[in-house]
């Protein structure tokens, strides 16, 4: 089936949705994902920041789709034209999702443990408004402790379900979901039931905003003074690969290793994300691959190679004569 997506064509197999067409494109014409998770089944359709429009339904059909739609759920029809980035309406309505989003997240980016990871702190820079409109109080509650592990701030929450399909999906017992409706709906744990099981520490991975982290962590370290770095270690119960985060030579936290559209590569287990903080306990394999883009590649090696190479071409282009090679 062919598609385009911002002008750029794309054959792709039946039933790929736009979403994933356009990130086989790459992430020039990507829309952004907030819900949306590869490895969850059912994930997606709760966000809306993956709305794109469709100019042209399908060569047998070439009537455009009336509204925006959401690319995370919308499969690709044969000859379908869709915008992105190209389209002046979607960007205006992003910002207006963004502003939904935002409505009652609380912007303590400055004290939160996401901050530099945070999906909705980079949604907010690329495709939000400088200001809210939103005059009345914020929804609040008291953070609780999911177990020993876990906190939940759930005034940041903006309920993508992506912890609850993966307690759902990856773990064998879910003991927490959204309840209520509307906007008094909230993660909850029903009578505060510890989450307790080999895989529950995914959901912090899979939280895009900082609702669900890891206590171990919280308030150790900025991300961005850490040092992440690809290792794994023999695990009976998962892969064993991991991205060790380091601070000189402290492991500060272990969390799974993720792509570059910010998703798990695999699921690990907790006795890995908890139980393994000592830099013998693994085998380093390199630095971690952090888009150049992120907070987390400040200061940091992979980059600055490049970085030099580029900024050495430059200088040839201008004529610049480095002061050691100068008569
Ligand atoms: S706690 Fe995080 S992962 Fe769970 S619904 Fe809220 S934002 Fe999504
Ligand atoms: S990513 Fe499509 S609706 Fe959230």
């Amino acid at each position: 089936m062919k598609v385009t997506i911002d002008g750029i064509e794309i054959d792709v197999p039946k039933g790929t949705t736009i979403l994933q067409a356009a990130r086989m494109i790459g992430p020039e014409v990507a829309p952004p994902a907030m819900c949306y998770y590869t490895k969850l089944k059912t994930s997606g359709g709760y966000c809306r920041t993956c709305i794109v429009k469709v100019s042209q339904g399908s060569t047998a059909n070439p009537n455009p789709i009336p509204k925006p739609v959401a690319s995370c759920r919308t499969e690709v029809m044969d000859g379908m034209v869709v915008q992105n980035f190209t389209s002046p309406e979607i960007l205006e309505a992003r910002k207006g999702v963004v502003e939904f989003l935002l409505i009652n997240h609380p912007l303590d980016c400055p004290v939160c443990d996401q901050a530099g990871e945070c999906k909705l702190q980079d949604l907010g820079y690329e495709n939000g408004s400088v200001k809210t409109r939103f005059e009345f109080k914020r929804r609040e509650y008291d953070m609780i402790d999911i177990g020993d592990k876990i906190k939940l701030h759930m005034n940041r929450c903006i309920l993508c379900y992506r912890c609850v399909k993966t307690a759902e999906q990856i773990t064998d017992k879910r003991l927490h979901g959204v309840v209520h409706r509307g906007d008094a709906s909230e993660i909850s744990t029903y009578i505060e039931q510890i989450i307790d099981n080999d895989f529950s520490g995914n959901v912090i991975d899979v939280c895009p905003v900082g609702a669900l982290t890891d206590r171990t962590f919280r308030f150790k370290q900025r991300v961005w003074f850490t040092k992440p770095v690809d290792a794994h270690r023999n695990c009976d119960k998962c892969c064993g690969k991991t991205r060790v985060w380091l601070k000189g030579e402290e492991v500060v936290r272990v969390t799974a290793r993720k792509d570059q559209w910010d998703e798990v590569e695999e699921f690990i287990c907790n006795s890995c994300r908890y139980d393994h903080k000592k830099t013998s306990d693994w085998v380093i394999e390199g630095p971690s691959p952090i888009h150049r883009s992120s907070v987390i590649s400040q200061n940091h090696y992979n980059h600055l190679n490049e970085l030099k190479t580029q900024a050495m071409k430059q200088q040839k282009a201008l004529g610049f004569i480095p002061f050691d090679k100068r008569p």
